[in-house]
């Protein structure tokens, strides 16, 4: 069993922005998800684990090697597909992942070839070797990182935001390949879309401003909240009178043209709502709207 031990971990950015403030996670082996929006930290925290940013407090153990110290050791362990991997070269990805072999130094050719062999299939990208990746679409270029990553046998997997412009299909397909390869490896990956961590992750921490707001299983995150989701249909001009009367977490329009809002409370917030299945979403949005006021 792997594990990676983060605790008491900050950073501050030369230009004063605190992008990470005392984030503790003890994460073992499967699909772990960091979830937050657009500035969280989640890339910071990505960047921090796969050595290439340095911690200012804190530290950071993967299998009792110091993160922070021990960089060889740990980029031998280390698959890391960060969010913008720039432009391919118009090569083959065959031709692409045997460069790729020699610089992870895998020296003999037999080997070489039949590790390019079994990650092609298991990317699913094996009947395209011949084209160039350049030419991939999205999904498969995405697909194509993972195999590339996979060539030293990574224990510990970080892809940053890896189904952003992705279509459903391949966002599908990529996830299941990353479920896949999660049965003895720490897979960390981050999202801003909850339906990205809904089915697949075991665990995952919700993200924002910098600090863990939440973490655990998708069940028992909703289980938090479980008898606290209500909803009612109002004329789309309530809107604004009923966000300052209750804590609305969404609304969606219903056939009808009303607008279904959901709402945070306690106990019944007045008659006409009535009580609705919680969902990680609803979890999610109470925590963004919590924060964001916080900050305000
Ligand atoms: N190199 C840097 N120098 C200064 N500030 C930075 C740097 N990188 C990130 N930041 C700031 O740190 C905060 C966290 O950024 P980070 O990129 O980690 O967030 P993120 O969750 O990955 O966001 P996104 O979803 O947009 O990728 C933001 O306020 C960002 O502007
Ligand atoms: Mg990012």
């Amino acid at each position: 069993m792997n594990s990676l031990s983060i605790k008491n971990f900050s950073k501050q950015y030369p230009n004063g922005v605190k992008a990470l403030s005392n984030i503790s996670l003890e994460i073992s082996d499967g699909m772990f998800g960091l979830l937050g929006p657009n500035g969280a930290g989640k890339s910071t925290l990505m960047r921090t684990i796969a050595t290439l940013q340095r911690p200012d407090s804190g530290s950071l153990f993967f299998n009792g090697i110091n993160i922070h110290s021990e960089h060889t050791k740990l980029r031998r362990l280390l698959g890391y597909l960060p969010q913008e991997f720039g432009v391919y070269p118009n090569e083959s990805a065959e031709r692409l992942l045997n460069y790729f072999g020699i610089l992870k130094g895998i020296s003999s050719v037999k080997e070489r070839r039949s590790k390019i062999q079994e990650v092609l299939e298991l990317t699913n990208l094996f009947d395209v070797r011949k084209n160039a990746v350049s030419d991939y679409s999205g999904g498969m270029r995405q697909r194509f990182g993972i195999a590339q990553l996979l060539l030293n046998d990574p224990k510990l997997i970080i892809v940053d935001e890896p189904t952003a412009g992705l279509d459903p299909a391949e966002r599908r397909r990529f996830l299941n390949l990353l479920r896949e390869i999660s049965q003895d490896t720490v897979v960390i990956f981050s999202t801003h879309l909850v339906e990205d961590v809904t089915e697949l992750c075991q665990n995952l921490a919700m993200i924002n401003k910098g600090m863990v707001l939440m973490e655990g299983t998708p069940t028992n995150i909703v289980q938090n909240i479980e008898t606290n989701i209500w909803t009612c249909d109002i004329a789309t001009d309530k809107l604004s009178e009923y966000k300052t009367k209750y804590s609305v977490l969404s609304s969606s329009f219903t056939p009808q043209q009303k607008l279904r809002v959901r709402v945070f409370s306690r106990s019944q917030p007045s008659p006409e709502f009535t009580l609705s299945t919680a969902s990680l979403e609803d979890a999610y949005f109470l925590i963004l709207q919590i924060t964001e006021a916080e900050h305000a």
